[in-house]
C-alpha cells in the first residue's frame, strides 16, 4: 500500500488494528521462540503497538519500524516518555532506552540500523502487505537479520474473494515458501476467529484464521 494510505488511516484513526493490549500468540508462544536468546527484537511495521511494551517488560531492546511519524510519535507520548530524535540519512531515530523507533520505510532498513537485533516479531505486518510486495518483505526481514535468529510470525487466512484487505489473507503455503528456502518454519498454531469479528462475519466471512509461525535458522 501506499504510504500516502496508511498516512490518511492514522491521521483519521482509523486503526482498527490497534490493540489496546499484548497480542495473545505473542504472550503465549514468545517464551518459546526467544528462550535462551539475551538480544534485541526487531518489530517490522511496528504502529504504536502495546506488544512493544511487552517486549520491553521481558528485558529486550526493542527496535521498531514505522513510516508513519504520527504513530512513531504517538507511541511515546501515550506512554509518557519524551524521546531523543535524530535524522539519520532518510531515517528519522526515535529513541529512549529500551526503545528506538525507526521511523522510515521498512525496505530502506538494512543490517546498519538493526545491528543486534537477533529476534523478530511480525504481527500485522506481512499481511498489512499487499501480495506482490510480500515476497520482497520476507526476503527483506532476512537479510536484515543475522545469520543465526529467531522470528515470531503472525498471518491472517479468508477469503480473499469476499473480503479486500490489508488485512491481506496471507496462507502458511506463503510463509512456508517466503521463507522456507532459507530457514526452517514451523506453523505453532492455527485458531479461527471468526465468532470474535462481527464486522467480518458481516461482510460474508465464515472463517478468520489467524497463523502463528516460528522461523529460525
Ligand atoms: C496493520 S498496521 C500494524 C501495526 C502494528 N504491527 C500493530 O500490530 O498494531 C501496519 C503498519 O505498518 C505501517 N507500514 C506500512 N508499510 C510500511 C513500510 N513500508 N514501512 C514502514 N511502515 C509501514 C503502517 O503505517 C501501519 O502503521
Amino acid at each position: 500500500m501506499e504510504k500516502s494510505y496508511w498516512n490518511s488511516r492514522w491521521h483519521k484513526g482509523k486503526i482498527g488494528f490497534h490493540s489496546s493490549q499484548a497480542d495473545d500468540a505473542l504472550i503465549s508462544w514468545w517464551p518459546k521462540i526467544s528462550e535462551g536468546i539475551d538480544a534485541n527484537v526487531l518489530v517490522p511495521l511496528c504502529g504504536k503497538s502495546p506488544d512493544l511494551h511487552f517486549l520491553a517488560g521481558l528485558g529486550h531492546g526493542v527496535i521498531g519500524v514505522e513510516f508513519i511519524r504520527q504513530a512513531c510519535a504517538e507511541f511515546f507520548e501515550e506512554a509518557d516518555i519524551e524521546p531523543e530524535i535524530r535524522q539519520k540519512g532518510r531515517i528519522e531515530i526515535f529513541e529512549s532506552d529500551p526503545y528506538k523507533i525507526l521511523c522510515g520505510d521498512w525496505f530502506h532498513i538494512s543490517k546498519k540500523h538493526t545491528g543486534n537485533a537477533k529476534l523478530l516479531y511480525d504481527r500485522a505486518a506481512l499481511v498489512a502487505l499487499p501480495p506482490e510486495d510480500r515476497k520482497t518483505y520476507m526476503q527483506h526481514s532476512l537479510s536484515v537479520m543475522p545469520e543465526t535468529c529467531s522470528m515470531l510470525i503472525v498471518t491472517f487466512e479468508y477469503d480473499q474473494n469476499v473480503m479486500s484487505g490489508p488485512p491481506f489473507s496471507v496462507p502458511p503455503a506463503e510463509v512456508m515458501e517466503g521463507y522456507g528456502s532459507a530457514a526452517e518454519v514451523e506453523l505453532l498454531e492455527t485458531k479461527d476467529l471468526i465468532h470474535d469479528y462481527e464486522k467480518f462475519r458481516n461482510k460474508g466471512l465464515d472463517r478468520f484464521l489467524k497463523h502463528v509461525f516460528w522461523v529460525r535458522r
